[in-house]
């Protein structure tokens, strides 16, 4: 809203003893005159879009005077909100983070409509400025068309086919991974760990061999170079502040809360540059490489770069090298998380690791001995793991990663008296629609995996189960994740049981819209015998 409605906003009757109280003011000192006027503007700006949700039907959390509906964004931890807003309002909400509308939804069929029946409505995300030229290009937030086409270029990687190649190097990296820590572990076969310190370093290892093809200089150290520049670009250890409660009112606020931090992620994307113009070079020299990996599609991709097609949508090299670091971020932190989630659940429930380790056992057995001490492709499917399987969707359920996928609303859309305006964010509110008593009746907040058998999952809701989003924008790398999840979880179960410890404790992080975070998550891990 621009001066000149701001001000004609006092000429209303409420605003009228505003405006009469701003020109005593002034006359009384022109400065603390200025000062009102700037602070009325500013107070009115904030509120400018107040009541538009109430409009359209949807039930908000009520605002605050000018800081929206969450003054203390800094203070909340959103998923366990999402929860009790689910509670209280069902399966749509709204709230004003500042001055902008957002609307949440957990009831299914609602996620169905806006994720997958009308898309139309709802194509994109909202367009970040990360403050870097490669992160704003990464295909999570780009628009319409552009999206369309990086992702179809992308799409072919993630095949049966592909996954398969993929397989064997992720499985010998997980048994490696496994070796590493029993030869860590004390005279009487435990080891400490700080769970997402390790698994995020196996995981950034095991994906810069499978993507990039390359072998990272001390990547079994948890705290080796790159590990630590993807933690610090996430801004892993910063806490929020006040600040970035005020700055959605006073959108100026937030270039001093940046969303990722720029040195680290200077390196990272360096290191990308330098592959991939390696690899373009042993191609162009006719050198072997790794067969059509995602290096060689990025590489493919480089070659389109003067296009008519790629010029026409804005792709360049950064758009090339955002992808490369978006694989990165889109599959270590969410898998670590949901790692460290199952490994808290498990340490709860020893009986549950015991059905685990006997089921793996049997189907060990039955296949007889190979590579990779067993563990691979064909044995991590469902038919022969069916109850390790179910606890990893059990872990996905109760703790996905993603707190709120979202889209943008593209084109007004109404439903039952419910009416979203164009440029409205619309989210899942995953943690609380997977915890819909209606389709999980029995405890909702327990891990059951026996939801999950195949006799028992047929019956579920699938927009009940939110971890990867739905429809045309949902996770591209949702089979790469299960490979991961399930190579991981075998191998471990097969060498060690998990324990919890006095100072285990699962503290989940204030502020954070994204992905959850949580203090430094202990274990004991024991070797079994
Ligand atoms: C357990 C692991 C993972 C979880 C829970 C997860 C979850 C999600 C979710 C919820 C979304 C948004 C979907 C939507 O809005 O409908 C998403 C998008 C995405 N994920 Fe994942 N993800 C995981 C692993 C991965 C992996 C391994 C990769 C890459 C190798 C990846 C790459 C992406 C990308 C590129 C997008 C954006 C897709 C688009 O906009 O077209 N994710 N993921």
């Amino acid at each position: 809203m621009g001066l000149l409605a701001s001000l004609t906003q006092f000429l209303n009757p409420k605003g009228l003893f505003v405006l009469s109280s701003v020109i005593s003011l002034s006359v009384f000192n022109p400065f603390l005159g200025i000062f009102a006027i700037a602070l009325t503007i500013l107070i009115s700006q904030a509120r400018e879009n107040y009541g538009i949700l109430e409009a359209g039907g949807i039930p908000v959390v009520k605002p605050t005077l000018f800081l929206g509906s969450e003054p203390n964004l800094h203070k909340t931890v959103f998923h366990l909100a999402d929860i009790e807003r689910f509670k209280q309002f069902g399966g749509i909400w709204g709230s004003y983070i500042g001055r902008k509308p957002e609307v949440y939804v957990a009831d299914p069929e609602l996620i169905r409509l806006i994720f997958v029946k009308d898309f139309v409505h709802f194509a994109d995300r909202k367009e970040p400025d990360f403050g870097s030229d490669v992160l704003n290009e990464i295909l999570d937030y780009l628009p319409g068309q552009k999206w369309k086409l990086v992702r179809t270029h992308l799409s072919p990687l993630f095949t049966t086919a592909k996954l398969k190649q993929m397989s064997d190097v992720i499985a010998d990296s997980a048994s490696e991974f496994m070796d590493d820590l029993s030869a860590k572990c004390d005279e009487k076969g435990r080891l400490k760990i700080d769970s997402r310190k390790y698994l995020t370093a196996w995981l950034i290892d095991m994906f810069a061999r499978t993507t990039l093809g390359i072998q990272l200089e001390d990547g079994k150290n948890p705290d080796n170079k790159f590990a630590e520049a993807f933690r610090a670009m996430m801004g892993e250890n910063d806490e929020y502040n006040l600040l970035y409660s005020l700055s959605p009112s006073f959108p100026f606020l937030s270039r001093f809360a940046p969303a990722f931090n720029d040195e680290p992620s200077k390196l990272i994307e360096s290191t990308f540059r330098q592959v991939i113009e390696s690899r373009k070079q042993q191609t162009a020299s006719g050198g072997p490489t790794n067969s059509k990996d995602f290096l060689d599609v990025l590489v493919n991709l480089w070659g389109r770069i003067d296009s008519e097609e790629f010029k026409a949508h804005g792709i360049t090299e950064n758009t090339i090298i955002a992808q490369a670091v978006n694989m990165f971020l889109g599959g270590y932190e969410t898998q670590a998380t949901v790692l460290c989630h199952l490994l808290f659940y498990l340490a709860d429930n020893p009986e549950i690791q015991e059905k685990m380790h006997v089921e793996l056992m049997s189907a060990l057995k039955k296949k007889g001995p190979g590579g990779s001490g067993g563990v691979d492709h064909d044995l991590i499917q469902e038919s022969e793991i069916p109850y390790i399987t179910a606890c990893i969707m059990e872990s996905l359920r109760l703790a996905p990663p993603l707190i709120r996928p979202e889209r943008i609303c593209t084109k007004d859309w109404n439903h039952k008296g419910i009416s979203i305006k164009k440029g409205t964010p619309v989210m899942i509110a995953t943690w609380a629609a997977n915890r819909n008593p209606e389709i999980y009746p029995d405890e909702p907040e327990a891990f059951k995996p026996e939801r999950f058998l195949p006799e028992n999952k047929a019956g579920l809701e699938p927009y009940a189960f939110t971890a990867f989003g739905f429809g045309p924008r949902n996770c591209i790398g949702m089979r790469f994740a299960y490979e991961n999840l399930k190579l991981f979880t075998c191998n471990l179960v097969k060498s060690f049981k998990v324990e919890k410890r006095p100072d285990t404790q699962m503290k989940y992080k204030t502020g954070v819209m994204f992905l959850i975070g949580f203090n430094p998550l202990y274990f004991d891990l024991v070797k079994r015998k």
